[in-house]
């Protein structure tokens, strides 16, 4: 197949979100209005398709889903923004996760409350179907992190019979504050992890976090931490710690998915050969934008800051 027809895939959660769309956070125990609420396809990797889609990327998600009406709701909206699903494997006893999602126009604060009681991540037994020369990338948001590194060990082991070019670029994102996760930090050749990791090793900003984090990523990999309004730093092989100033919307008023738009968008550019600093530019620009609208749709369209 030839490289640029190849796909990115992205591994990990599809859920349902419930938004409910408020100007003001309510109290506990009080009954109150919301401004409008709505059916959301959700989940980092599921939202990172969506993104990745919606700036021209061919791309796959990989992922558990049961069966039922929501699961309906999710398969055709995946089919609406043209992902492909045919690694998505359907469990006919298990409920599907769903987020509730207080989301704030006035700050643009999200508030998730998310469940899921039964169903199981996709396995390294299931990955080892998977055809893995249809893609350029795989994307895997960190979960059941003992059979993803098995997962990326396959990856790794495919590449050894191949030139530097035909190579599947691994990356990780290390979003929770869950030990066995942080097993993940050698085996991508980009990390994503959170401001929410990097306070809970004791960092305060970005830039101090990829300090102290590298020596845990595998030699030449990249490291990569997002900061919200401070927008992203990044560090190399070559120990220059590069950095993106956010790009805040006019308005600012959901930030739900900010964090996977901004990792679609880094894996777009550096999968289409950019540099890391054009990466992180381009991934603060699009999930600055996004926080100036509800969910993802307009992520496509042109800006007159384009
Ligand atoms: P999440 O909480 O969804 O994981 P992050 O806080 O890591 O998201 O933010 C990811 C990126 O989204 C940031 O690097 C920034 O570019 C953008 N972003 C998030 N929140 C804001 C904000 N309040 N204003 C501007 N940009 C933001
Ligand atoms: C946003 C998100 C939501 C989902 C929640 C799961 O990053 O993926 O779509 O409900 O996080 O933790």
């Amino acid at each position: 197949m030839e490289e640029e027809k190849k796909k990115i895939l992205c591994v990990g959660l599809v859920c349902l979100d419930i938004i409910n769309v408020v100007d003001k956070y309510p109290e506990e125990d009080t009954d109150s209005r919301c401004l409008s609420q709505r059916w959301q396809r959700g989940g980092n990797a599921s939202n990172s398709c969506t993104v990745l889609s919606l700036l021209g990327a061919p791309c796959a998600f990989m992922g558990s889903l049961s069966v039922g009406l929501v699961a309906d709701f999710i398969l055709e909206d995946f089919q609406k923004f043209h992902i492909n699903v045919s690694l998505v494997s359907e469990h006919v006893q298990c409920a599907l996760p769903a987020s509730v999602v207080i989301s704030n126009i006035s700050t643009g604060s999200r508030t998730i409350m998310h469940m899921n009681r039964n169903l199981p991540d996709v396995t390294a037994q299931d990955f080892s179907k998977v055809d893995l020369r249809q893609f350029k990338w795989i994307h895997l948001e960190g979960r059941n992190a003992e059979e993803q590194v098995k997962m990326i060990q396959q990856v790794v082991m495919y590449n050894s019979t191949l030139p530097q070019h035909q190579k599947i670029t691994v990356s990780v994102e290390i979003e929770k504050t869950r030990e066995p996760l942080y097993q993940l930090f050698p085996h991508g050749d980009v990390v994503f992890v959170s401001k929410d990791v990097a306070r809970h090793f004791g960092f305060l900003t970005a830039e101090t976090a990829l300090k102290g984090l590298y020596s845990r990523v595998k030699q030449g990999a990249v490291l990569v931490c997002a900061w919200a309004e401070k927008g992203a730093d990044a560090l190399g092989p070559d120990g220059l710690v590069i950095h993106s100033d956010a790009f805040p919307p006019k308005n600012l008023v959901d930030t739900l998915g900010a964090g996977d738009t901004f990792n679609a968008a880094v894996i777009y550019t550096l999968s289409n050969g950019g540099s890391l600093q054009d990466a992180l530019t381009f991934g603060c620009r699009v999930a600055g934008r996004k926080c100036g609208f509800h969910g993802y749709d307009r992520i496509g369209e042109k800006f007159a800051d384009d």
